[in-house]
């Protein structure tokens, strides 16, 4: 059965997006596979972070993944730079990755037009990324569509590693994807993304989540109450089809073509079906919030697990490569 490991941003609230896009794979897939689940804070510090505000977002982050049903007896959750090793394969790796395959990535491309001077970081990300993989030579990756392109790269990290060095070491992960590969913001303009400001998190308080779907975009064809519209040209629909029955879903788009209500009375019903599909994790988030040493007795645990693989894994990569032998006591080297 192959490995799965995948990896989250710290950015402090998950979101329907994230939670759609990968997160529920992961609660799925735990009940059968070796995960690792990665909050991912070297890859944060890639862009402009507020560094007083990162420890509680990473630690929000663990809150809302056990909430939202990672289970730490079944999955390995851990932070990034809690496992050394990540850094010290991703220095390795860059050896083997040309610099005209990252200069092409479109989230490099995208995120460094949006940057004064590019930094090194934020070009290397990909092969950072593809250190965590390749570090517990996992086999699946589940995450959401815009991660395809860096899974790609991935591959080809992990070919030309092997080809070099140790043939069929490190296996060439496949991505997985969910049926909600891609949700869009509650803008209407792109991906749902904390950084675009059109998220509704899976924590947020029932009042809180029909204050955000107010503004939300629906289709443009209806100016008024009056004006039918068209499901499939409007982005709540999609996500009714995702959270409310099918009986609400069959009428929503039934009162939608016939303006039988307006897209206010939409946004009330596909509120409340979100405020329902997460109450479990809500209540599980208070309970995790009351107990705070909980979250770090869990990433504690977690990366200790985490790292009895990955140290494995560098002293056959050093091996394999010719580097020499420390014997330090301290563990360092082989
Ligand atoms: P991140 O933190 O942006 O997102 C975490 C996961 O959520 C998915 N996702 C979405 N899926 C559908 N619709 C959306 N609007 C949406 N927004 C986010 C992402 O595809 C992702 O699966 N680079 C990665 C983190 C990472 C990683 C890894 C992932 C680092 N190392 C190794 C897998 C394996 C990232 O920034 O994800």
């Amino acid at each position: 059965m192959a490995r799965v490991f995948s990896g989250i941003q710290p950015s402090g609230e998950l979101h329907i997006g994230n939670y759609l896009g990968a997160v529920q794979n992961w609660v799925k897939l735990q009940m059968e596979h070796d995960c690792f689940i990665c909050i991912v804070d070297y890859h944060a510090i890639t862009q402009d972070y507020d560094a007083a505000a990162l420890e509680a977002r990473t630690l929000e982050m663990a809150v809302g993944l056990v909430a939202a049903g990672i289970d730490p007896e079944r999955s390995v959750l851990f932070v990034q730079s809690h496992v050394p090793e990540h850094t010290e394969l991703a220095w390795i790796l860059t050896t083997v990755t040309p610099l005209g395959d990252l200069e092409r990535m479109t989230q490099f491309k995208d995120k460094s037009q949006r940057q004064e001077s590019i930094l090194a970081g934020l070009l290397n990300y990909p092969v950072l990324q593809a250190a965590d993989i390749l570090l517990y030579r996992a086999g699946l990756v589940p995450v959401g569509e815009d991660q395809i392109q860096h899974l790609e790269l991935v591959r080809e990290i992990a070919r030309k590693w092997n080809t070099r060095f140790a043939p069929g070491f490190f296996p060439e992960p496949q991505a997985q994807l969910t049926k909600a590969r891609r949700i869009v913001g509650l803008d209407g303009l792109g991906k749902m993304s904390k950084s675009m400001g059109n998220t509704i998190g899976i924590l947020e308080e029932p009042a809180a989540v029909f204050d955000r779907l107010k503004p939300a975009k629906t289709d443009p064809a209806r100016v008024t109450k009056k004006d039918p519209g068209d499901p499939a040209k409007c982005n709540l629909y999609s996500l009714h089809q995702y959270f409310s029955p099918a009986a609400t879903v069959e009428d929503v788009a039934q009162k939608c073509r016939t303006a039988g209500w307006g897209c206010l009375d939409c946004k009330r019903v596909l509120a409340d079906s979100v405020v329902a599909h997460f109450a479990p994790a809500r209540e599980k988030s208070r309970e995790l919030r009351n107990a705070p040493e909980r979250i770090r007795d869990i990433l504690h645990a977690g990366a200790e697990k985490a790292r009895a693989v990955a140290t494995e894994t560098m002293r056959e990569v050093r091996e394999k490569m010719g580097l020499l032998a420390a014997h330090m006591p301290s563990g360092v080297g082989r």
